[in-house]
C-alpha cells in the first residue's frame, strides 16, 4: 500500500518534470501564453506613485516634526485605520516602518517601462536621475535611524533631508507644465 503511494508519487514527479521541459518550449513558442510576473509591466505610472506612496508614506516620517508619536491616540478601531500612525502599528512604529519602506520604495522610480503622467518615460538613463533616487533612499535610512532614537530633534534634521531629497528631483523633474516633466 505504501510501496504503491511512493511509485505513484515517483511517476507523478517525472510527469511533472517532463512537463517543464515540455512547458518551456511552448512558452517560448507562444510567448503570449506565458504567466509574466506581476513586477515585469509597471502598474502605476510615476505620478499615482507619487500620490499613493511616496506622499503619505513621508508625511508618516514628517510627522514627529511637530508631534510626538508616542502620544498619538489609537484610532477608535485600530485595525481599520487608514493612518499608519493610528492604527495597531502605529506611533514610533509606524515612523520606523514609513522610513524603512521609503527607502524600499526608490527601487520602483528605477523601475524600466513605467512613465509619467504626460506618457514620456521615467528617465532611468539619466545620471543624476540615478543619483536623487539613491539621495532618497540614504534619507530614509537616515529617518529610520533617528526614528530608532524617538528623538523629536533628530526627527526634524531627519525630516529636512527627505524633504531635499523630494525636492532635488522635483525642481528639475516636475516643471509646472506637465508637458515638460521626466525630461
Ligand atoms: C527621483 C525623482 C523624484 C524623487 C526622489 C521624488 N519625486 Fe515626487 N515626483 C517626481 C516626478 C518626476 C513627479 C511628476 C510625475 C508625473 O507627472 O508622472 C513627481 C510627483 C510627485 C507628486 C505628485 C504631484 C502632483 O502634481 O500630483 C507628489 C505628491 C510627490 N511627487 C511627492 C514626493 C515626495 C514626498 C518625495 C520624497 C519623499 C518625492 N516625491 C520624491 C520625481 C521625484
Amino acid at each position: 500500500m505504501q510501496d504503491g503511494h511512493n511509485r505513484r508519487m515517483l511517476r507523478a514527479g517525472v510527469g511533472r518534470a517532463i512537463a517543464a521541459v515540455l512547458c518551456a518550449g511552448c512558452l517560448m513558442a507562444q510567448p503570449s501564453a506565458a504567466p509574466s510576473s506581476p513586477a515585469a509591466v509597471p502598474a502605476a505610472n510615476l505620478n499615482q506613485l507619487m500620490r499613493v506612496l511616496f506622499f503619505p508614506l513621508s508625511n508618516v516620517v514628517f510627522f514627529p516634526q511637530r508631534y510626538n508619536p508616542a502620544e498619538v491616540k489609537p484610532a477608535a478601531e485600530p485595525s481599520g485605520s487608514t493612518d499608519p500612525l493610528t492604527g495597531v502599528f502605529g506611533g514610533w512604529e509606524a515612523v520606523e516602518n514609513s522610513a524603512l519602506t521609503l527607502v524600499d520604495s526608490a527601487d520602483l522610480l528605477m523601475t524600466p517601462g513605467r512613465k509619467c503622467s504626460n506618457g514620456r518615460d521615467v528617465p532611468l538613463a539619466n545620471a543624476d536621475w540615478v543619483q536623487m533616487v539613491k539621495g532618497l533612499r540614504d534619507a530614509g535610512t537616515f529617518a529610520y535611524k533617528a526614528a530608532l532614537t524617538k528623538d523629536q530633534d533628530r526627527m526634524l534634521g531627519a525630516a529636512e533631508v527627505l524633504a531635499a531629497s523630494c525636492a532635488n528631483c522635483h525642481n528639475k523633474y516636475r516643471p509646472g507644465n506637465v508637458a515638460n516633466r521626466c525630461r
